[in-house]
């Protein structure tokens, strides 16, 4: 069902890799809601292709950029703004990149090179991302900026690993960067802290599967699914949450304020 919530407004997705990506499941509902869009990931990423078939739904142009990259990330905005004929509205960030994780390295022994990475990629990005907006002066008023994030960031799960740091970073880019760009352009910043969902990246965490259970059980309302999560982003680009900024936003069907449920109780009696 479709409210014309984003009727008019133009936006950015970081980060649809294939269906499954949460990116990918807001692109659509952006799109249903009346948004225009432009979808952009690492050229890399793109090879395989899958995305256009995003673009010719969404009928949106694609334009790669690898969020590290300064000059790539200019020339995204310059021919996005100059596809829309004008400034950007809502940015979804929906990128990330456990290069430890992804090799297999233990917390205690991640190599600090890649680690550089993993924060370049996952957490500084979106400061990359919001600089270049700044600069370019590229952000309408009242424009929302959404990146996600785990609660991995506030309470330990192991074999969430660097990318735990990675998302209490984000966060806190999300938070402070939000300060400066509300008071210059009324612009708001906030980070949804997700339920698991199997996706590329999420499946990269070890032990994924019987995490996602876990969550399950422990999640009053069950986990919180791509789909769920798309539509709560379209309210965060929308003109009805025009006053929230600088918030990690909990997207997580209860999880993140339960102490234990009764299917983990039963679970453990067993
Ligand atoms: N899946 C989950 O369980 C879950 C839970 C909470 C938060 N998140 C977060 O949601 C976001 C999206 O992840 P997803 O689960 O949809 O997985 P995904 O693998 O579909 O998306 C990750 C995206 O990051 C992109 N990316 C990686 N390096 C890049 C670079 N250098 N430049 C540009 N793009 C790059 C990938 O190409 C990919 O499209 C991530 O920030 C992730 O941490 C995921």
């Amino acid at each position: 069902m479709s409210y014309n919530l984003l009727k008019g407004k133009k936006g950015i997705v970081f980060g649809a890799l294939d269906e499954k990506s949460i990116a990918w499941r807001t692109a659509l509902r952006c799109h249903e809601e009346g948004a225009q869009l432009v979808l952009t990931n690492a050229p890399v990423a793109m090879r395989m292709g899958e995305i256009n078939k995003l673009a010719e739904t969404t009928k949106a142009p694609v334009i790669p950029a690898d969020v590290t990259n300064m000059d790539d990330l200019k020339k995204l905005f310059e021919e996005a703004m100059k596809h829309f004929g004008g400034g950007i509205d809502f940015i979804l960030h929906s990128v990330a990149m456990g290069m430890n994780v992804r090799k297999g390295k233990h917390y205690t022994e991640i190599d600090y090179n890649w680690n550089q990475k993993t924060l370049d990629i996952s957490s500084m990005s979106l400061h990359r991302v919001l600089r270049t907006a700044w600069d370019m002066d590229a952000l309408n008023e009242h424009a929302s900026v959404v990146g996600l994030t785990y609660i991995a960031a506030q309470r330990v799960f192991p074999d969430y690993n660097e990318m735990a740091d990675a998302k209490a970073l984000l966060e806190a880019v999300a938070r402070n960067f939000g300060y400066h760009y509300g008071i210059r352009k009324k612009v708001r910043i906030n980070t949804v802290s997700q339920s698991p969902v199997k996706t590329t990246a999420g499946s990269g965490v070890k032990g994924f599967d019987g995490f996602l259970t876990y969550a399950e059980k422990m999640s009053p309302l069950g986990n919180a699914s791509a789909d769920d999560c798309a539509n709560y982003c379209v309210t965060l680009f929308s003109d009805l949450t025009k006053m929230v900024t600088m918030q990690n936003l909990f997207h997580d069907g209860g999880f993140s304020f339960t102490g234990v449920t009764q299917a983990v109780i039963d679970q453990m009696e067993k």
